[in-house]
C-alpha cells in the first residue's frame, strides 16, 4: 500500500534530509512527492539546470526505501521567466494583470509559457528516464484558476467559438444574443464576461473555453512525459474547495491520466459527507480507484488558521480515503515550515522537527497498520448500487443568472447542497454510491438520482427513457430540465419531453427563499419545503407528499411514476432532511446491509475483491458510538471476532470481513 507524505527538502537545510528520511522510514512512509512549486531550484535562471540537490535527497531516500513521485514545477513559474515575458501573468477581471509572488500566476493559453513548460518538463523527464525510483508523474498543482481575460485568451475563445458554432448567425441564435442588442457581425467582436452579468449562454460557454485550455495545457504536459517515461505514472492533484471540483471540466481533464488525485482538507467532522461524496466523484471521474495526494494532517491556513486535530480524527480520515477507494494517501506536509505563507499551516513534524507531535506519532501508527492489513484489501473496488448524476453543464449553468452580481462568487443555488440531501439519506443506510455522468450507461444502478439537473439534452433524455423502460429507478430533484444546451430556459411544459416519463406537468413554481411552505407526506408528515418548490400536476403520477399552504394547496410536492417496466420519482421541493431518510428508504428498500445496524454518526463503506466484502465501520465522533452486529465478523485491524453490541471509542475505525457470493 502507499502512503506517505509531501515532502519540500528544498525548505530545509541538507543536514536535516537524513533526519527527516529517518523519521519517514519509521513512519512507514513509503513514497514521497517532491519538486512540487521548485522550478527556480531547477533552473535557477534561463536555460541553467541544476537537479544536483534532488538527486541527493532522493537518493537518501532510496537507501530507505522510499519512492518518489516528481512534480512538473509548472504551478509556480520564476521571476527570470515572468520578468523576461511578463504576459505570462494572468489579466485578472478587474482588469488588474495578476503579480509576481504567490503562485498559479500564469495565463493558461499563453503560447510562451507553453514553450517554457516543455522545456523543464523535457529536461526532468530526459534526466529521470530509467531511474525505478521515481514511479510517478504529478502535472503542475491543482489546476483551475485563476482565470485569465487577457487578449491571447480573448482571441483564443474567439477561435474556439467559431470551431463550435461555424457561424455567426448560429452563435447570435444559441445565445439569444438578440437580447439588449448583443446582436455580433464579427467574431472579434466577443468579449470575454469581464462584467457581472453577462450574457448567461457566453458565460456557459466560457467556463467550457477555459476547461478546455486547461486541458490542452494539461495534455501537452502528458504527451511529453508518456514518450519519455512510458513506465511511470501521471495523475494531477485536483482540489474541491467544498465546490466539488467545479473549476474544471474533471472528466474531460481525467481522461488522458493513468488515474486521477485529489486534495482532502475536510477541516470538520461535520463535513464528514461532504468528503465522503467528494471521493465519490473523484472515483467518477475515471470510474477508477484514486490516490489522495495531500491529506489533512492536522491545522491548516484558511481564511483563519482551523482548529489542530484531536489525537485520532487523522487516522479516521485517512480510513476514509481508503474505505472509498483511494489507492494512497501521502499527508500535506512533512514539516510545518518557518517561513512563507503557510506558516500557520501544520506537517506531520512540527516547526520543531521532534517527532513528538500528534501527527507523527498517529502516521506511525497508521503506517504499520496499512502495512499489514492493506494488502488484503489492495486492489478492492468500491461496488456501489446507486448512482448520482455529477454534470458540469448543470454546475455551471446554475451561475449564470443575474441576480447573481460578481458570478464568482455563489450560483442560484447551491449544487453540491442539493446532491446532499439525497446522498445522505444513501449514505446513512451504508449504502455505497457512485457518481456518474448524464450520458453513461445506468443499467447497473439500482437507482439513479438527479437532484438540480438544469440541462437535459435529446442523448441524456434518451438515456434516462431507456433506464426506466429497462426496469430502472429513476429520480428526479427540482427544476429538472429546465434549460438547454446553451444556458437558455426550454420553452415546453416542464419536465419537458420527460413529462410522460414523470407522469406530471409543471406549470408554476416558487423561489422559497424567502417563503414558508407547508409539506404534508402520504404518510401525514409534515415538512416546512425550503429553497425552491416546482408546483406539480400529476397526470399518470401519484404523489407522495402534497403542498399543503395557501394558494399551494391541490400541487403535488413529490410524485411517482410506472413507466414501463421501472418507476420515476419527482422531488419539487427542498425539504428537511427527515423527508429523503423515509423517501430513500422507500425507494431503497431491501439494499442497506441488514446485518449491522449504525447510529447515524457512524459511517459504513464497502470496497470489494475476490469474494471478499471490506466493511469500513468508522465513528465520526469525538464521543463514543455503539453498533450491532447481526452476524459474526472478523475485524481486520485487531484481528478479533466480533459480534452483537459493540462499543466503539471516539473516531475508531473498524474493517470488518464478509463473505459474498
Ligand atoms: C493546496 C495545495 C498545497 C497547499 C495546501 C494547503 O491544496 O496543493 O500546496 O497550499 O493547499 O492547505
Ligand atoms: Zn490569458
Amino acid at each position: 500500500m502507499n502512503f506517505g507524505c509531501n515532502y519540500y527538502p528544498e525548505h530545509w537545510e541538507k543536514e536535516r534530509w537524513l533526519v527527516d528520511a529517518d523519521l519517514m522510514q519509521k513512519a512507514g512512509f513509503n513514497v514521497v512527492r517532491l519538486a512540487e512549486f521548485a522550478w527556480s531550484k531547477l533552473e535557477p535562471e534561463d536555460d541553467v539546470y541544476d537537479f544536483d540537490w534532488l538527486d541527493e535527497v532522493m537518493d537518501i531516500l532510496n537507501k530507505r526505501k522510499i519512492k518518489v513521485i516528481l512534480c512538473t514545477p509548472t504551478a509556480a513559474p520564476p521571476i527570470w521567466l515572468i520578468n523576461k515575458h511578463p504576459h505570462i501573468l494572468p489579466l485578472l477581471r478587474n482588469g488588474q494583470r495578476m503579480a509576481f509572488g504567490a503562485r498559479r500566476h500564469y495565463c493558461i493559453t499563453n503560447r510562451t509559457y507553453h514553450y517554457y513548460s516543455e522545456r523543464i518538463i523535457k529536461r526532468l523527464a530526459e534526466y529521470y528516464r530509467g531511474n525505478p525510483q521515481v514511479i510517478g508523474w504529478q502535472v503542475d498543482n491543482e489546476f483551475g484558476g485563476p482565470k485569465c481575460y487577457c487578449d491571447s485568451c480573448r482571441k483564443e475563445f474567439q477561435r474556439w467559438l467559431k470551431l463550435k458554432y461555424k457561424t455567426l448567425e448560429n452563435l447570435n441564435q444559441s445565445w439569444g444574443s438578440v437580447f439588449w442588442s448583443q446582436n455580433y457581425t464579427s467574431w472579434n467582436q466577443i468579449s470575454l464576461p469581464i462584467i457581472d452579468y453577462h450574457n448567461p449562454a457566453l458565460d456557459l460557454d466560457f467556463r467550457r473555453f477555459f476547461s478546455d485550455m486547461t486541458v490542452k495545457y494539461s495534455y501537452m504536459q502528458i504527451k511529453i512525459l508518456k514518450s519519455i517515461t512510458p513506465d511511470k505514472f501521471i495523475t494531477h492533484n485536483t482540489h474541491d474547495s467544498m465546490e466539488l471540483f467545479s473549476h474544471l471540466n474533471c472528466y474531460d481533464l481525467a481522461e488522458k491520466y493513468d488515474f486521477v488525485s485529489w486534495d482532502n482538507y475536510p477541516q470538520k467532522l461535520e463535513n464528514r459527507f461532504h468528503i465522503e461524496l467528494a471521493h465519490d466523484v473523484i472515483r467518477g471521474f475515471k470510474k477508477k480507484n484514486f490516490w489522495v495526494m495531500e491529506e489533512q494532517c492536522s491545522y491548516l491556513t484558511r481564511e483563519d488558521i482551523t482548529p489542530t486535530l484531536p489525537p485520532g480524527q487523522m487516522r479516521l480520515w485517512t480510513y476514509q480515503c481508503y474505505a472509498h477507494g483511494a489507492e494512497a494517501v501521502l499527508y500535506f506536509r512533512w514539516r510545518a515550515c518557518s517561513f512563507g505563507i503557510e506558516q500557520f499551516h501544520s506537517g506531520i513534524l512540527q516547526h520543531d522537527g521532534t517527532n513528538k507531535s500528534i501527527s507523527y506519532k498517529e502516521a506511525a501508527q497508521i503506517g504499520s497498520e496499512i502495512h499489514r492489513i492493506g494488502p488484503q484489501f489492495e486492489g478492492s473496488n468500491v461496488v456501489s448500487p446507486v448512482a448520482i448524476i455529477y454534470d458540469y453543464d448543470t454546475v455551471w449553468a446554475n451561475y449564470g443568472y443575474w441576480g447573481n452580481y460578481g458570478y464568482q462568487k455563489k450560483p442560484m443555488y447551491s449544487y453540491p447542497d442539493e446532491i446532499l440531501r439525497f446522498y445522505k439519506a444513501v449514505r446513512k443506510k451504508g449504502i455505497n454510491v457512485d457518481t456518474v455522468k448524464p450520458t453513461d450507461d445506468l443499467s447497473k444502478y439500482k437507482a439513479v438520482i438527479a437532484p438540480l439537473m438544469y440541462i437535459v439534452t435529446d442523448e441524456v433524455e434518451n438515456n434516462i427513457r431507456r433506464y426506466v423502460e429497462e426496469g430502472g429507478v429513476f429520480v428526479a430533484g427540482f427544476r429538472f430540465g429546465i434549460k438547454d444546451i446553451h444556458s437558455n430556459m426550454v420553452k415546453s411544459v416542464l419536465p419537458g419531453k420527460l413529462k410522460k416519463l414523470f407522469g406530471i406537468s409543471i406549470y408554476t413554481w416558487d423561489n422559497l427563499k424567502e417563503r414558508k411552505v407547508e409539506v404534508k407526506d402520504d404518510e401525514d408528515n409534515i415538512y416546512q419545503a425550503d429553497t425552491f418548490a416546482d408546483l406539480i400536476t400529476p397526470e399518470e403520477a401519484k404523489p407522495i407528499a402534497r403542498y399543503n399552504s395557501g394558494w399551494y394547496t391541490g400541487y403535488a410536492a413529490a410524485t411517482v411514476n410506472t413507466f414501463e417496466r421501472g418507476r420515476a420519482y419527482y422531488v419539487g421541493c427542498g425539504l428537511p432532511q427527515s423527508f429523503y431518510d423515509r423517501f430513500i428508504e422507500r425507494v431503497l428498500k431491501g439494499l442497506a446491509l441488514e446485518s449491522i445496524e449504525v447510529p447515524d454518526e457512524v459511517e459504513i463503506t464497502t470496497r470489494e475483491k475476490g469474494g471478499k466484502r471490506f466493511i469500513f465501520v468508522m465513528n465520526f465522533s469525538d464521543k463514543p458510538s455503539r453498533i450491532f452486529l447481526g452476524e459474526e465478523y472478523t475485524e481486520l485491524i485487531k484481528g478479533k471476532r466480533l459480534k452483537g453490541e459493540i462499543n466503539l471509542d471516539p473516531f475508531e475505525v473498524l474493517i470488518l470481513i464478509q463473505r459474498i457470493l
